[in-house]
Order: structure tokens, then sequence, then C-alpha cells
């Protein structure tokens, strides 16, 4: 890897994942055009996110990180915007309320569109064709014509970016974040869920402590923070052409940002540390997710961490666990041994999602059972090491699809063809998400219960 960094320096490494473009100077086009369309998110609102992260990582706040696993052009409408960031309002007030903790609230959205792929063809019916590579990059159609890479869907997802950014934006500051509005972020279909009774009962709870509030002064008139709310956007880092366009100056710092969203990861399939992705991301100061495996070893993780977080700076850096609920308990513990030693500031992320993944007949499913015991074993293996489990990273959407198996309405793999929308990976429906947010804020109320806070110290 060369010491000089540029925007464009991933250009000379090898790569993993690379579309093939059949036409190299509209795919040079469409990325000059993009380099000069205004930044999607600021350095400020990335640093804002980094300092919440450092947080996060000593404790003091928990991490909600979460969304589709492919955004599409099909489904981009406000309804499913608003349904999803309704839902992780609902999941945020839980964690916050029953968790008592801080919450940072990150969506997988606003620009998760590019997907790395198992294999580079997919075969139906004896038929191979190039595998879809999210919809920045091609069809998801099983025609020849549709899996052809064309540049000119980097346009169509700057702008479904910025329309989702807007949206979000608007419901985070306009009043739709308002807590006041608890009972209100009830869901249709939520409202006779097995879940129903307890959310309202939280939100009753906290209706409750804003009249107390409201009572002694402090009401969203006078206290923005509870008429509003901080939200951040993620996606992968994976089409590194699209980024470089993407990747801006700060006016302020002179330091490099990129402004296609808030933080970006670096996937499970890419993450090679003399590789272009690795090279990318330690260029930039947004805050950086890394996904870690079960091929992850602990010295290669510390070589990571030296590219991507040298100068140790806590909320820099996410490690994103996604092992699988049978292997968490055999690969966490070396990883968090090995940075504690080294005394590395990282944020514990778990991502239930991406080891738990398994063939039900035509579909892919991921039990629920098996996401909440990767969520348990993740939390067990940090008490057990008096570590921080800082956050969970979630495959969801607002709507009521059939995609994961299990949950309190005990989804099976019969059901999974009512309504099985995913463009790429199951998500948790909004039910299923609410019911993960309850039973993890068990566990963070649990767990903060148990971690000794520097204030004690000061104390004794
Ligand atoms: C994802 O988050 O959708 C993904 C592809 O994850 P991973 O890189 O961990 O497999
Ligand atoms: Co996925």
């Amino acid at each position: 890897m060369g010491e000089r960094w540029t925007p464009k320096s991933w250009r000379h490494l090898p790569i993993e994942q690379v579309p093939a473009y059949p036409d190299a100077a509209a795919l040079s086009a469409v990325e000059t055009q993009i380099a000069s369309f205004p930044p999607l998110v600021f350095a400020g609102e990335a640093r804002k996110l980094k300092a919440a992260l450092a947080r996060v990582a000593a404790g003091e706040a928990f991490l909600l990180q979460g969304g589709d696993c492919a955004e599409s052009f099909d489904e981009h409408s406000a309804d499913n915007i608003r349904d999803f960031f309704r839902v992780f309002l609902q999941m945020a007030m839980v964690l916050t309320f029953a968790g008592g903790s801080p919450v940072v609230k990150v969506g997988r959205i606003a620009g998760q569109f590019a997907k790395p792929r198992s294999s580079p063809t997919e075969t139906l019916d004896g038929v191979s064709l190039p595998s879809y590579r999210g919809d920045i990059v091609n069809g998801i159609g099983f025609t020849e014509d549709a899996r052809i890479p064309d540049p000119r869907r980097q346009l169509e997802a700057y702008r479904q970016s910025a329309a989702t950014l807007n949206l979000l934006r608007a419901f985070a500051t306009g009043g739709y974040a308002n807590l006041e509005n608890a009972h209100r972020w009830m869901l249709g279909f939520v409202k006779d869920s097995p879940q129903s009774s307890r959310y309202q009962d939280v939100a009753g709870r906290m209706t409750d402590a804003l009249a107390f509030m409201r009572a002694i002064g402090i009401n969203p008139e006078t206290h923005p923070e509870v008429r509003t709310t901080d939200f951040y956007t993620s996606h992968e880092a994976l089409l590194l052409g699209y980024e470089e366009a993407m990747t801006r100056v700060d006016s302020t710092t002179g330091d490099w940002y990129a402004t296609s969203g808030h933080m970006l990861w670096i996937g499970d399939r890419t993450r090679q540390p003399d590789h272009a992705h690795v090279e990318y991301a330690r260029g930039i100061e947004n805050p950086i997710g890394l996904k870690c495996g079960p091929s992850m070893k602990a010295d290669g993780l510390i070589r990571l961490i030296d590219l991507l977080n040298p100068k140790n700076e806590p909320g820099r850096l996410s490690l994103i666990c996604r092992f699988g609920a049978e292997k968490v308990g055999e690969h966490l513990p070396g990883l968090i041994r090995a940075v504690e030693r080294e005394g590395r500031k990282v944020v514990w992320i778990c991502d239930p999602m991406h080891g738990n993944t398994v063939a039900a007949g035509r579909y892919k499913t991921r039990p629920f059972e098996r996401v909440m015991q990767e969520i348990e074993g993740f939390f067990g293996v940090h008490r057990a090491e008096g570590t921080i489990a800082g956050g969970i990273h979630l495959e969801m959407t607002g709507k009521d699809v059939t995609e994961c198996t299990g949950g309190a309405r005990a989804l099976t793999a019969d059901d999974l063809q009512d309504r099985y929308h995913t463009y790429c990976d199951p998500r948790l429906n909004a039910e299923q998400a609410l019911e993960v947010a309850f039973r993890t804020a068990e566990l963070v109320k649990a767990e903060r219960s148990h971690v000794e806070r520097p204030r004690l110290d000061a104390a004794e």
C-alpha cells in the first residue's frame, strides 16, 4: 500500500467485487458528472456522529443501525421511508427508555445500493447470467440485458439518496420525531400485534415523564432534543468509483470526507488489507465500519486497525461482528482480547443477520431465534470480557414482509411466499424488529448495571 493517499489511490491496487462495465468511457463520464454534484452529507455531521460513537465506545450510549439489505429504485416511496423511520424511532425509544441508555441512530439508507456477491454468476433453470450487484450497478430481472452494468444507474442512485435524505431530515427535525408523538408512531398492523401493548406501555410511561418535565418547564418548545432527533445514514463503500466522486475536502479542516453518507463500512468480502477498499476507507475522516466474519483472525484485525485508525481515535472505527449464533462464542473473545491487549479504542457492534442465513426451499431466510441468540451471545461474551457491547446492526424494514421466520407471530417457512419482497437478504419485518428492540433493551439494561462507570470510581 502506497503511503500517499488520494481519493483515487485505490485505483492502483487489487480489487474484489468489481462490476464488468462494458463501456469505460461512459463510466468515466458519469463519475465526472457525479463529482460535480453537491455533497449529500456534511463533514460536520460526520464529525458529530464520530463523537456520538466515541460515547458508544465508552458505554455511555447504544448504537442502533439498520435498514434494507439493498435499497431499490422500484420501492422508493414516501410511505416506505416513513414506515421504516417510524419503526426505527419506536425501537430507539424502547432502547432509550427500557434500556436506560441514549441511542445513536444510524440507518442503512440513502445510499445502500451496491451489493457484494458470493458468486459472479447466478444460475436458474440451467441458464447462467452475471449476478445482480444492486440497483446502482445492474437490474434484478433475470435477463441478459438487465444484468449488464449500466453507469447511468449511479446518477439514479444519487438522485434517490438525495430525495430519501431530504425526507429523513424533514422527519427528524420537522416535528415527526417529537417524543410527544410516540403513541402515534404505532403502525397500523403493529397495533394488533403481540408487541402492541408492550409498546403502548413504554410510550405511556414516557408520555407521563414528558408531562412531568413539561410541568417543570422542560418542553419541546424550550428543548429541541424533545422535538427533534439526530439521524445518520450509512452504507457499504463498495462501488469505489462512485465513492471517489463523492469524496470532497472539508473547507473548515482541509480533510477528506466521503459525502455519500455519514458512516461507511467495509464488507466482509472486501477487507483485504492491501486491497482497494481498505485503501479508500483509510483516507476519509468519516466514522468507518469494518465487517468481521469467522475468517477474521486477531493479528489480521490488528493490522486493519493500524491502517484504518492509526491515531486510535475513539468513534472512528466500529467492528461489525457477524459470526452466526453458533460461532460468536468461539470467534469474538479472541478478537476482543487482541484489541484490549493492544489498547485499541473501537465500537463493538453485533450484526446478527449475515451469519444466520439459511435456505428454506427457494428462499433465503433467517430464523428469528438465531438472530436473538447471536445478540445474546454477543452481550454474554462482552460481559465475560468486561468490554462494551456497543450496538446492533440489523437488516429490517417498516413493512409487514415475510422474509425471516419466527418471532412472536411464529412465521414458518411456508409463510415466506406471502410477502417476500427483499432485493437481497431477508429482513426483519416491523414486528420482529420491535421485538428485537425489546429483548435487546433488557440486555442493555443488564449490561449497563454491570459496567463500572468512571463516575463511580471518582466518587470512591
Ligand atoms: C451486508 O451488510 O449486506 C453484507 C453484504 O454484509 P457482509 O459484508 O458482512 O457479508
Ligand atoms: Co445483507
